[in-house]
């Protein structure tokens, strides 16, 4: 049997908590939605919780409540090459114009110098991924932001595409605390899941109270519908959660805190073993920089032999996420990024999440060190 890179993790009495909702005569977004918001809010240490029916709609509104229309066709949001399409696509659809911004290859998260050089007066945001959960600079960002505001007269909005980064923490506050917006993803295969669904995470009351709006046609669900239909001042979309996700969202909320605990055990182990060994390199670890390790993410010499290697071994291997500045859709913002080309190609994740056991792990990264 192969050791696998991800797997489902669902409290065990997850079926009964979402087949309680399911008999219950409603389904659609209620009590549950706002138990689940009450949770996730206490978990990072931030009440203005909106939650969605997944993180890819979390950044659509995100981007919409922060980048605005792009009336004069040039409003640019820097962004990462490195992710899931997701986080690009969200930007193409509110259309707004793609800027890639470079890699760090220690961190394989944006590089924080490219983002100062390539800030503009049509910046209107920024979207950083925390890599496998490995959390970007925030301090030095927001001095970079603050620069940009001087020398511009305009700040460009944060946006925090926390969707590997579940029970992280950047100096030593939960990501998602730090005054950005944040999108979390509580799609399948996360840390936290709800079946499907996300939850943005917002710095002011106001934009909390808008995005708990337009996540549902900008309708005011608190308000009488049937008799006095509330006037809609803000369209908005169909993004919310159900109470169906919400309650195998509220089914697996303590226990994603055990499913982090020994992603972040197992990371230890590898960091331990894995360190020195010839052909690997490991990523940045850096003090208050506390990674999630959705992934365990390094990069090797020889990648395809070393996925063949482990592939005869039953050891699931892969590249994390394909480079997005490659596709034929977005070939008209086509860089050059160094540090993106000289990393790709070296990129590898290995199975690190809770389902593996003290001698898989042993296993694997004995493996690794007899080489391939
Ligand atoms: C970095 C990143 N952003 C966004 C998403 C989209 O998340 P969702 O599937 O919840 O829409 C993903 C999904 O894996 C992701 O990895």
């Amino acid at each position: 049997m192969t050791i696998p890179m991800f797997r489902v993790a669902m409290a065990k009495d997850a079926p009964e908590r979402a087949a309680e909702v399911l008999s219950s005569g409603s389904i659609g977004q209620g009590a549950k939605v706002e138990e689940f918001e009450v949770g996730i809010a206490a978990k990072i240490g931030n009440d203005r919780v909106a939650t969605v029916n997944s993180a890819t709609s979390g950044l659509h509104l995100a981007l919409h409540l922060l980048a605005g229309a792009d009336d004069d066709g040039r409003g640019e949001v820097l962004t990462t090459p490195l992710t899931m399409e997701a986080t690009n696509w969200t930007i193409l659809a509110n259309r707004l114009r793609l800027k890639w911004v470079d890699i760090d290859p220690a961190t394989l998260n944006v590089d924080l110098d490219d983002v100062a050089r390539k800030i503009t007066p049509h910046t209107r945001a920024i979207v950083v991924v925390h890599f496998a959960g490995y959390p970007v600079d925030l301090d030095r960002l927001r001095e970079i932001v603050d620069q940009a505001e001087e020398r511009f007269g305009i700040r460009p909005a944060v946006i925090e595409d926390c969707a590997h980064a579940w029970g992280a923490a950047y100096r030593g506050a939960p990501i998602g605390s730090h005054g950005n917006t944040c999108v979390f993803s509580f799609q399948a295969i996360k840390h936290l899941t709800a079946g499907d669904g996300g939850a943005l995470v917002l710095p002011t009351d106001e934009l909390h109270r808008r995005a708990r709006r337009l996540r549902w046609f900008g309708i005011d669900r608190t308000a009488d519908r049937l008799r006095n239909p509330p006037d809609v001042t803000e369209w908005g979309y169909k993004f919310h959660m159900t109470d169906i996700n919400a309650a195998i969202g509220l089914a697996n909320l303590g226990p994603a805190d055990g499913v982090v605990a020994r992603h972040k055990d197992n990371a230890a182990f590898f960091d331990r073993e894995l360190a020195g060994v010839p052909g690997v390199e490991l990523t940045e670890r850096a003090p208050g920089h506390d990674s999630s390790f959705w992934v365990y993410p390094m990069k090797v010499d020889d990648r395809e032999g070393f996925m063949k290697r482990m592939d005869e071994a039953g050891i699931m291997t892969g590249n994390i996420h394909a480079r997005n500045d490659v596709h034929t859709a977005v070939r008209e913002f086509r860089t050059i990024l160094p540090g993106l080309d000289r990393v790709a190609p070296r990129i590898v994740g290995i199975p690190v999440g809770s389902w593996v056991t003290d001698e898989q792990r042993g296993y694997i990264a004995e493996t690794i060190k007899a080489g391939w």
